[in-house]
């Protein structure tokens, strides 16, 4: 059995400030948590020559993956986090108070509705988020050396499920815990999966 490793990015100045979306770059802790996911993945896949680290194309998830010598690194557009399209860079607090409607009441179209299937103005579902991760799962199941997967929540959530055989409607609230690497083994008699708190 060969292991995939899932974790999101170190923490952002973004998670810090409690914006959603954008493209910062790591906190202090998020440099850290680098450091020791680099330690942990040259540790762990010692003598795996052909593994491969994979991130989205944005620069958070590309610093946490730069202190880890040794591998090819590739980037995938379809593992950037969820288009949030108008919310893009706002708080949870703003965007409530922005669109109280269509983000969070009474309207059946709202979020706290139908977190699924709710697409944010001029971005992105889960289930878009879902449908764009079908090109990295098919390459995922096709690799046969581990694979690192260094993305963001909502994009991990997807993945996750795909893995742990979780049904749909449970994607948008799994626990995808930053700092935490997820390794899923894929063996003849399943799927098993273990969870490693780095910090
Ligand atoms: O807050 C971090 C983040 O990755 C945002 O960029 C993204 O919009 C969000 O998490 C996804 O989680 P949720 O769907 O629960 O808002």
């Amino acid at each position: 059995p060969r292991p995939i490793l899932l974790t999101r990015h170190g923490e952002s100045q973004d998670n810090v400030r409690g914006r959603i979306g954008g493209d910062t770059a790591l906190s202090e802790a998020g440099e850290l948590y680098a450091k020791k996911l680099a330690n942990f993945v040259e540790k762990r896949l010692k003598s795996e020559r052909a593994a491969s680290i994979w991130t989205s194309t944005l620069q958070r998830t590309i610093l946490t993956a730069s202190p880890i010598g040794g591998f090819p690194k590739i980037q995938w557009r379809a593992l950037d986090e969820i288009n949030a399209g108008v919310c893009d860079g706002m708080t949870y607090d703003e965007i409530k108070k922005n669109m109280p409607e269509e983000y969070e009441y009474v309207a059946d179209f709202s979020r706290k509705k139908d977190k699924l299937r709710y697409r944010y103005p001029r971005g992105e579902s889960y289930l878009d988020v879902i449908q764009r991760l079908e090109p990295v799962i098919i390459e995922l199941e096709r690799q046969r050396a581990p694979v690192v997967v260094i993305s963001h929540q909502a994009v991990l959530r997807a993945l996750y499920a795909y893995f742990a055989d979780r049904p749909l409607k449970e994607i948008p609230h799994i626990e995808v815990p930053l700092h935490t690497i997820i390794e899923i083994q894929m063996g003849v008699t399943g799927v098993q999966e273990k969870r490693y708190k780095l910090m």
